[in-house]
């Protein structure tokens, strides 16, 4: 009879883990920028206030929580960002600020999990239910959405370049389609490493054109070609390879079937690089997000093999990726 056997610290957990404060707190401190206001000049939330178009005495409430947290500290002078508390700020340099912001394209995603219920009930998006349009179209209609979201998928590409572009064998190939390449970073560090190699990526337009100022930053002339358009139509024909990297777990089943779809048909091989679901966290935000999920090996075998697609080797690119690679 031990299932219902609890201690105390138990509820405790459980109240700290489902509580929807201090995640709120960090994010709204983020969205009104105190990290970095406070960062060399301490002050009261009084003297705050009025720059930031809060409530004295409400903020003054927010930054008793932060202090708690050790992100401010209370000074002689008023309260002053921590060096923990730093990290948050929007120069840190580690992706955490543009993370949070509820106007940036992940903050605002996020906050469409007060509707997971929704997502768990139909198994759509919570995401349309609360912005009225979904997030690829939300993005286009706002810039700053799109700009923070290329940013944010630029952050997290700079650490893994390295090992992706030294953990396969790319020469294989002599042309590759990057098939929703965001701004090129990895395909121009591709083409850097292997000078015989061609790439073409594919993107939405507004995306397209960060990786044309990027191919050009990086000189790689005629080498490097760029589409903008919709991975949904058909893409370039005639390369050795489609790379499909972090996009098929935005989709749900039904959508990925018509990208692979593309892909089959474009190149002699596809390269689908995913996490394999290793994270339900992860899984969730995919699914609350975009409707999409992180698949399984089999999931993905499953998929293909519906395009004639047959898979031939599974290469760990990154700690948390790995590469498919299918033939036809
Ligand atoms: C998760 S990001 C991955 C970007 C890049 N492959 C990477 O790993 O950094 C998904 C990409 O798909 C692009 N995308 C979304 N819908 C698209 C569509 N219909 N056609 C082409 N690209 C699309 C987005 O603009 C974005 O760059």
């Amino acid at each position: 009879m031990a299932g219902w056997i609890y201690v105390d610290t138990d509820i405790q957990r459980l109240r700290q883990i489902s509580g929807l404060i201090t995640p709120m707190a960090l994010r709204v401190a983020v969205t009104l920028g105190l990290p970095d206001r406070l960062r060399d000049n301490p002050a009261t939330a009084r003297e705050l206030a009025p720059g930031l178009e809060a409530d004295p005495l409400a903020l003054d409430l927010l930054l008793a929580h932060l202090t708690t947290l050790g992100v401010v500290e209370r000074t002689a002078a008023g309260y002053r960002t921590t060096g923990f508390g730093a990290l948050l700020g929007a120069g840190a340099g580690n992706g955490l600020n543009n993370l949070l912001h509820h106007d940036s394209a992940a903050g605002r995603a996020d906050l469409a999990f007060v509707d997971l219920v929704h997502s768990v009930r139909t198994g759509e998006p919570a995401y349309p239910l609360r912005y009225g349009q979904d997030f690829w179209a939300d993005l286009a209609a706002q810039p700053h959405l799109r700009e923070a979201f290329d940013r944010q998928m630029n952050d997290r590409m700079r650490d893994w370049i390295p090992q992706v572009v030294a953990n396969y064998d790319w020469s294989r190939f002599g042309t590759l389609v990057d098939v929703g390449g965001g701004h090129g970073t990895l395909l121009a560090a591709i083409l850097a490493a292997h000078p015989a190699m061609r790439g073409h990526l594919v993107d939405l337009e507004e995306t397209a054109a960060g990786a044309r100022e990027l191919f050009r930053e990086h000189g790689l002339g005629e080498r490097a070609e760029v589409t903008g358009g919709s991975f949904f139509d058909p893409l370039p024909a005639g390369a050795d390879a489609c790379l499909l990297f972090d996009i098929l777990h935005d989709w749900d089943d039904e959508q990925a079937h018509r990208i692979l779809a593309r892909c089959a048909v474009a190149g002699e091989r596809v390269l689908v690089v995913e996490s394999l679901g290793e994270s339900t966290e992860f899984d969730l935000v995919m699914l609350v997000h975009f409707g999409g999920r992180d698949r399984g090996l089999h999931d993905f075998e499953r998929l293909a093999s519906a395009h004639g697609l047959t898979l031939e080797s599974v290469t760990q690119v990154t700690g948390g990726r790995s590469l498919l690679e299918f033939t036809r």
